[in-house]
């Protein structure tokens, strides 16, 4: 069996490591461009080029390194549209969103930046806490990350929410849906965390618009893609004071130009697209084990629909 392994940092020796202790029938083989590649069964990549893209209609099934499949399906045109596309399922992901999100959502609660300024200035100053019940943390997209972060924010005891394309059930949540409960959604939510897929019709939704409709004080937390924000209005909104600040893991362009206007924005905490980090020896051996499936004849869980683009 031949797997093709793709990484646009060119690092695939670890995964071709892991893949041989996990799939030791499998050979992995790099791609580069104006090279032949030799007919493979699967391919196991990560932002994919197009042009690699088209030489893959022989494959039985592409797997992602990541939980995202915007950065492929925005060469959708090329895909085979035959061949199965496989997202990572969780592989550790889960638990790092929820401590991310849940530390951010837990140091805007206890005001914990105002006391590491406070300290910076030698200020003992303890400040009035936020009412627990009005604190209300609304979640968008509540695939399986997403619930993964409500459960972990669930035991503080802060009314949650969520907002998907459909109505879901989650204990201790209310589900708004669509269009048509995006506004309720926005006007009840003290945090937002966007968790959302990358698609033609979320993108961008963080903007003047809908930024306005979250109640003045709100906080943010991107940990989906740079692109669900408008960047000129999120900063627009803090700088106003509607926004009290935001912490964000990813951004339009990564990493964040030097010149970049957030990096001069204290209210805006900034970290390098690290909220979950792809764990490569859960990640070989999930794909190990999808492989077997497919090769079994069986089904395997995380294919992206082509119709919605995730
Ligand atoms: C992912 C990511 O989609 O790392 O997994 O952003």
């Amino acid at each position: 069996m031949r797997l093709l392994v793709y990484r646009p940092d060119g690092n695939i020796a670890p995964w071709a490591d892991d893949f041989a202790r996990c799939l030791p029938q499998a050979q992995c083989v790099a791609w580069s461009e104006g090279a032949r590649l030799p007919p493979c069964d699967y391919a196991v990549v990560w932002a994919p080029p197009e042009a690699m893209l088209r030489e893959l209609a022989e494959v039985k099934a592409i797997f992602l390194m990541g939980a995202g499949a915007d950065a492929i399906m925005k060469h959708a045109g090329t895909l085979p549209a035959h061949v199965p596309i496989v997202r990572l399922g969780d592989a550790g992901m889960g638990v790092q969103m929820g401590e991310y999100v849940a530390h951010a959502v837990l140091r805007y609660f206890r005001r914990f930046d105002h006391y590491v300024d406070q300290a910076a200035a030698g200020e003992w100053k303890p400040l009035a806490t936020h009412e627990r019940e009005s604190f209300s943390v609304g979640v968008m997209g509540a695939g399986a990350l997403g619930r993964r972060v409500l459960d972990c924010l669930r035991p503080f005891g802060f009314p949650l929410q969520a907002w998907s394309r459909s109505a879901k059930e989650i204990d201790g949540v209310r589900s708004f849906a669509g269009d048509d409960g995006l506004d309720a959604f926005l006007r009840g939510t003290r945090v937002v965390v966007c968790m959302l897929p990358l698609t033609d019709a979320t993108a961008n939704i963080l903007n003047r618009t809908n930024l306005a409709k979250l109640p003045r004080g709100a906080y943010v937390i991107n940990v989906a893609r740079g692109a669900h924000v408008a960047e000129p209005d999120l900063l627009a909104a803090i700088q106003s004071g509607h926004i009290a600040g935001a912490t964000l893991d990813v951004f339009r362009n990564e990493p964040l130009p030097r010149q970049h206007p957030f990096w001069d924005e204290p209210r805006i905490t900034i970290t390098p697209h690290i909220a979950a980090l792809t764990l490569r020896d859960e990640s070989v051996r999930q794909i190990a084990g999808k492989i077997g499936q497919l090769e079994r004849g069986e089904p395997v869980a995380d294919v992206i629909n082509r119709e919605l683009g995730y």
